[in-house]
């Protein structure tokens, strides 16, 4: 399941699938279907960006469901038409400049149709937004939705609204999200909002703000809410979720108070800190079956001084320190990373470091890009973009080819093993097929069979006869 920055529109249900990290680009459209004979206003949501993105997309959601709305996943019979923007890379904002010239053509057709740009970008870009696209309406940050009902009645009053404050207490704890688009078995509960730690590359901290942490009864709530309503997975999410705290409560007791909601619902989390993360989390891991053996652990790079210059506050031999413990602890463990090639100044030895860590660690999967400067960021303030182009885009060649080994060698291991899977859907490909993961995160297909008992949200055990890069394939047994 590795993968570049070249793969880029994911549906929502894919995004769940998979578990991509904070930070991948992707995009899917929010929908429920209007009640019969609904007089309701309609709105179409478009997501991109991280599981975060998607996450907020549903308290939009429900936001908007208060308000009167229905959703519809066809953008040209919306009233109100958002876009959930990303930042993260140059890319993940040139791909909604596009999705915003296309709407122009339709609101051409339809001037009554509101446009308006929420997330990340929106708050970076603030009311340039409205300066730059004589199409959008309403300019909203990660911290203002609550304002979104008053900021559509401003809009259908004829004005521009905007609100991008950022805050130092907004966790929308106890906005009920609205599941859109679910597969009905997985959700995400967001448990922090904002970051605190200053990569000099990232934006994130500029567009989501100061790290806090949600109430945890909200979160135990939350998924004990989500069990009754028969889902078996959630996906604890936070852009550092080993910085977690609400007073006597750290990331560690989180994750197990929520793995003891139910002993049938598997606990994942998404992302953690090689710089944060503790022991007390991996023994837990280890103590409850239910906590998933899968851990997200960006590296970003394998070279200590380019550490040092992305201001990550870890250095290689932590890192792999932190990976030997995390092995002595949870030895099936699953791992992923997240690492970024061509960094201001980055030698081509330095790019070899990077290599021989993932040589050393061997990681299941990985999301890989090149350097995208972002402004403002202390990397674009502080430090030259000085790798071309062409160099950067070989050492991400090389990095992904070797994950691409790894990934088909990892998965090669697993052959005549047999995995408890927690049954998602359909496959992709044919009907006659179940998806799953394992504990690992690894994705299982295999023929239904004779099984009628089986549906999405039931376990079942899979033994492996053959395996691709991406995907594991079995029988059940
Ligand atoms: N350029 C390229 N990749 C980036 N990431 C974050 N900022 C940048 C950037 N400016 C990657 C990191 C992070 C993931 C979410 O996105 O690898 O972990
Ligand atoms: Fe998510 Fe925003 Fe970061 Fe994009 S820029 S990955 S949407 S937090």
């Amino acid at each position: 399941m590795s993968q570049t920055t070249q793969k880029i529109f994911q549906p929502l249900e894919e995004a769940l699938a998979h578990h991509k990290p904070l930070g991948e680009e992707r995009q899917g459209e929010a929908y429920m279907a209007a009640g019969a004979a609904d007089a309701r206003k309609l709105a179409y949501i478009e997501t991109y960006g991280c599981q975060m993105n998607f996450s907020d997309t549903e308290i939009i959601a429900s936001m908007l469901t208060d308000k009167g709305f229905s959703f519809t996943p066809n953008e040209t019979e919306a009233d109100l038409v958002l876009i959930n923007t990303c930042s993260i890379r140059e890319n993940a904002e040139q791909r909604v400049w596009h999705r915003l010239d296309h709407l122009k053509h339709i609101k051409k057709k339809r001037p009554g149709m509101m446009v308006g740009v929420v997330g990340c970008m929106a708050e970076r870009l603030k009311t340039k937004l409205l300066d730059e696209e004589k199409l959008v309406d309403m300019v909203i940050g990660p911290d203002a939705y609550r304002s979104l009902p008053a900021l559509i009645d401003e809009v259908e009053s004829g004005q521009r609204a905007v609100n991008v404050l950022l805050s130092r207490e907004e966790t929308y704890a106890e906005i009920a999200p609205v599941r859109l688009n679910t597969n009905g078995v997985s959700a995400f509960i967001s448990i922090m909002r904002g970051c605190n730690n200053m990569c000099s590359f990232c934006v994130v901290p500029f567009t989501r703000g100061r790290e806090r942490s949600r109430d945890p009864e909200s979160i135990v709530h939350e998924a004990r809410e989500l069990v009754s309503n028969g889902y078996r997975e959630v996906t604890l999410l936070g852009q550092n979720v080993d910085s977690y705290r609400v007073e006597g409560t750290g990331f560690a007791r989180l994750l197990e108070r929520v793995a003891q909601v139910h002993p049938d619902l598997r606990v994942r989390f998404s992302t953690s800190n090689p710089r944060d993360m503790t022991d007390e989390v991996i023994h837990i891991i280890a103590a409850y079956p239910n906590i998933c053996n899968f851990i997200h652990l960006p590296v970003q790079s394998g070279n200590t001084e380019i550490l040092h210059k992305m201001n990550r506050g870890h250095h290689r031999e932590w890192y792999l320190e932190r990976i030997a413990r995390i092995r002595e602890i949870v030895p099936d463990i699953g791992l992923s990373t997240d690492i970024i090639t061509g960094f201001c100044g980055e030698t081509e030895a330095q790019h070899q470091d990077t290599l021989s860590l993932m040589e050393a660690v061997r990681y299941d999967s990985a999301f890989m890009f090149y350097y995208s400067e972002r402004p403002g960021t202390p990397a674009a303030k502080k430090l030259p973009d000085d790798v071309p182009l062409e160099v950067k885009k070989r050492r991400l060649q090389e990095i992904v080819d070797l994950q691409n080994r790894h990934s088909l060698e990892s998965n090669l291991k697993d052959v005549g093993c047999t995995f408890r899977v927690l049954i998602e859907g359909n496959s992709k490909r044919s009907e006659s097929d179940w998806c799953g993961r394992n504990d690992q995160n690894k994705m299982l297909v295999f023929p239904k069979g004779s099984r009628t008992d089986l549906q999405p949200g039931s376990y079942v055990h899979v033994r492996v006869t053959q395996v691709t890069g991406a995907t594991l394939i079995g029988e059940i047994v």
